[in-house]
């Protein structure tokens, strides 16, 4: 069975584009490939963590993968830093990895020229450490957002760039950006990504969100003056948006989603997005309030860090022997 391998940075609380972006996907690929998901705790600590939310935010992680349908009988589900080989091959990438490279990702190259200072180094080779996890588990595919996939992007040249220097050692990974949903934006901004890192924003709904909390925001969500409800991501951001969102949801093509409402207002059309997003929202908090203080979630890490060891250690040794950093044959 090929393998397929991502990560979520729990940086705050997950977000419906969390949801439609990445966990829903790992949920119907668990039956396919050999799935395996990890809390990037490690990428979560590049910008600094107030430790007791940090650790709030990564064990409401946990839950809601699970209270998303992850299946531990099926998915290898884990802590990154319970996997000290992660950390470790990051740092031999790192010196596989030029500067140049670094300076042209897009996470940090916005940031660099927007002068934000206190910008730290974890951060900056962070895309080091995210091929590391990949590589690490020879994974065939990445499911990830599109912001993501030149991230995943990096990680195949390093592959390459290893694989050559020291003879075939790293599959080379595929990113996988699905079509609809890839980019979930702000309500209150469709011109801005949905982020957890808005905080308190009224544009960003988290998978915790109070249900009519979450409805408010759908209804009072920004859209535009045409009044037809069109997919033109240029023109009606807003309305696309919400098309897109819906169409997600219901596993339904963004065509079908338009042709069921054209005819329809804006305030008809925001209540039936906002009946599909309570509707979604409750059923993964009913699961997440039953599991969130059982023992299950410790087991469940427990388990998944056991698995994910054994795989990692055995291609860390692998690396280690091609580079030349051992001595005696382990
Ligand atoms: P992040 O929240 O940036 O750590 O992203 C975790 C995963 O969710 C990545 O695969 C992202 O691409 C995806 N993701 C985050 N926000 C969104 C969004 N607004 N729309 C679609 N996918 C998203
Ligand atoms: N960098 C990803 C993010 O910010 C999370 C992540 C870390 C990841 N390691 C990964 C995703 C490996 C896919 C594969 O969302």
């Amino acid at each position: 069975m090929e393998r397929m391998l991502s990560g979520i940075k729990p940086s705050g609380q997950l977000t419906l584009g969390n949801y439609i972006g990445a966990l829903r996907n790992f949920v119907k690929y668990q039956d396919d490939y050999e799935m395996i998901v990890f809390i990037a705790n490690l990428h979560c600590i590049t910008v600094y963590q107030d430790p007791k939310e940090l650790r709030k935010n990564l064990k409401d992680a946990v839950a809601l993968y699970l209270a998303c349908g992850l299946d531990p009988e099926k998915a290898i589900i884990f802590l990154q830093s319970d996997v000290m080989e992660h950390a470790q091959l990051g740092h031999i990438l790192c010196c596989n990895t030029y500067m140049g490279e670094l300076n042209r990702m897009t996470q940090y190259k916005d940031k660099a020229s927007k002068g934000e200072t206190g910008l730290t180094a974890g951060f900056y080779v962070y895309p080091t450490l995210m091929a590391a996890d990949i590589l690490i588990y020879d994974a065939d595919y990445v499911p990830v957002g599109e912001d993501q996939k030149q991230h995943v992007e990096l990680a195949r040249d390093i592959a390459n760039r290893f694989n050559n220097r020291y003879s075939e050692t790293f599959r080379v990974p595929e990113p996988v950006v699905q079509k609809v949903g890839a980019r979930i934006m702000s309500l209150s901004d469709p011109n801005k990504k949905m982020s957890k890192s808005d905080h308190g924003d009224k544009g960003c709904i988290y998978l915790l969100d109070d249900l009519n909390v979450a409805r408010k925001k759908v209804m009072s969500a920004v859209t535009d003056s045409i009044g037809m409800i069109n997919f033109d991501p240029v023109n009606q951001p807003g309305i696309s948006n919400l098309i897109q969102i819906m169409a997600s949801l219901n596993g339904e093509s963004i065509e079908k989603v338009v042709e069921k409402y054209k005819d329809c207002g804006y305030g008809e059309f925001k209540k039936a997005v906002a009946d599909v997003v309570c509707d979604t929202l409750s059923k993964i908090q009913e699961r997440y309030h039953e599991i969130i203080n059982s023992n299950e979630l410790e087991k469940v890490l427990e388990e998944g860090a056991k698995k994910a060891s054994y795989l990692a250690h055995k291609k860390l040794l692998k690396v280690q022997r091609k580079v030349g950093l051992d001595i005696f044959k382990k």
